[in-house]
């Protein structure tokens, strides 16, 4: 299979960065196509850990080529950033394994601010965004009033295209009550910045088809979870891009008939940071893993919610993303609990559904119907390989498999590169 889209099951950190990372080995070319620098992908390896953002998750790999491509949104400055701390760690990053797509579009501060106030100015109904301007980055973006990473790399069309957009947003900031954006200190930031990226900026949408026709094998990574997916998710509870697997396909330029395969990642059990919906969340398990050092965001840091398996959501997420293959992680998570509770279906108004609703409002009357499943009571991080899983996780996977509607392909014992177990 050589083309493979994999994205998240649920609503963000399901361990996507250390499966696109241990998949990168099978594969030429990595590819990130939606979000931005609100993606935190873990990858673990020998024992280092290394927190990617923007940068696909495939860079660890000598001899890869990563791509972000256009759906992509980009804040130069941080991606900067980013490369700069990989190569202090002896992580090449060089114009030979890093493309960057001249039609992605570009962050600015005053997309930061914007996001920061329009999310406190919803008092109850926040949220909790990363405050990185995604939304009011791709909101420039679908009122064709973006700049791209094209202009960036136009010195003298920058500096023009810049000047209005700081005026045109420090009138609105101004209204708000916000500290103005210098346009000065911007475009020097943003020209160095640019000056950098100049030679990773490429049609990459080009480079792909080209190198489809040379028979190479892509993996694209999904940054966020099906129920984070501006359409399909928990509205407005959600980020603002196609998160699910068709994403990968308007955000790189690739067909879907050049997709082979849809890799869906899910954790044993559920997180979410942020506000929103959230059917099975549990405090006493989030205290659980919160006290085993686990669950706190790769981003911003934030202790993320804590809830039981919802199979109502894989289920869902199955469907819409058209799910061929599982890869379940951080079952190791749950070693110490005696019984498992697993959402099976939820119960609204009366009455039992087996998949979620439209509307924030209608998921927040959901009640969750569990069945229980008993734990295996064993420590799992170290095993190495499937036949080592104990009868009762075993059990537990296949419950998860069936309840879903997808087969279990990876399962994951620990976050490091060697902790992943294939089927
Ligand atoms: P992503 O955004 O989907 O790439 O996921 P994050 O990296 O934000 O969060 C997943 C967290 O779980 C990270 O800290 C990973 O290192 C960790 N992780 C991934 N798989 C496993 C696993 O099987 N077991 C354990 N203990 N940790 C895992
Ligand atoms: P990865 O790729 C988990 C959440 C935020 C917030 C909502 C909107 O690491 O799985 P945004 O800043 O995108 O406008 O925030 O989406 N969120 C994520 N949650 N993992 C992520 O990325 C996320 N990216 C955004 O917490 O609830
Ligand atoms: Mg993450």
């Amino acid at each position: 299979m050589a083309n493979t889209i994999l994205i998240g099951m649920q609503w963000g950190d399901e361990g996507k960065g250390k499966i696109i990372d241990y998949l990168t080995e099978q594969k030429d070319i990595v590819v990130r196509s939606q979000g931005g620098n609100n993606a935190g992908h873990t990858v673990v390896e020998k024992g280092v850990k290394y927190v990617l953002h923007l940068m696909p998750s495939g860079i660890l790999h000598k001899g890869k080529v990563c791509v972000i491509g256009n759906g992509v949104v980009i804040d130069p400055p941080s991606l900067v950033k980013e490369i700069n701390s990989l190569r202090d760690l002896g992580i090449e990053v060089t114009s030979e394994n890093l493309l960057i797509s001249d039609a992605a579009h570009l962050v600015f501060p005053y997309h930061r601010v914007l996001d920061q106030h329009r999310d406190a100015a919803k008092g109850g109904n926040r949220i909790g965004t990363t405050k990185r301007g995604i939304g009011p980055a791709y909101g420039d973006k679908a009122a064709r009033t973006g700049l791209r990473m094209s202009d960036l790399v136009q010195p003298e069309i920058f500096a023009k295209k810049l000047l209005v957009k700081i005026e045109e947003n420090n009138a609105i900031l101004r209204a708000y009550g916000e500290a103005e954006i210098s346009y000065g200190e911007v475009l020097s930031a943003y020209r160095s910045a640019g000056d950098l990226l100049m030679p990773f900026v490429k049609n990459t949408v080009i480079y792909l088809h080209d190198a489809i026709k040379n028979g190479k094998r892509i993996l694209f990574e999904g940054a966020q979870g099906t129920f984070l997916d501006i359409d399909f998710g928990t509205y407005p509870f959600v980020t603002s891009s196609n998160t699910v697997a068709a994403g990968a396909c308007t955000g790189s330029g690739v067909p879907p008939h050049r997709i082979d395969k849809v890799l869906g990642v899910m954790k044993a059990y559920t997180t979410r940071v942020g506000e929103g919906p959230f059917p099975t969340e549990d405090s006493s398990l989030g205290q659980m893993l919160h006290e085993m050092g686990r669950e706190f965001g790769a981003t911003t840091g934030r202790a993320r919610r804590c809830g039981w398996f919802d199979a109502v959501a894989g289920r869902y997420a199955v469907l819409v993303n058209g799910v061929d293959e599982i890869a379940v992680t951080n079952l190791d998570g749950l070693d110490s609990v005696k019984s498992i509770r697993v959402c099976i279906a939820y119960e609204i108004d009366g009455r039992r559904v087996e998949l979620p609703p439209t509307s924030a409002s209608e998921w927040l009357r959901c009640k969750p119907i569990y069945e229980e499943i008993e734990g295996w009571a064993e420590p799992l991080d170290g095993l190495r390989s499937f036949d080592e899983l104990p009868d009762k996780a075993c059990k537990y996977i296949d419950r998860l498999s069936r309840l879903c509607g997808a087969p279990v392909r990876i399962v994951s014992v620990g976050p490091d590169r060697i902790q992943t177990l294939l089927k």
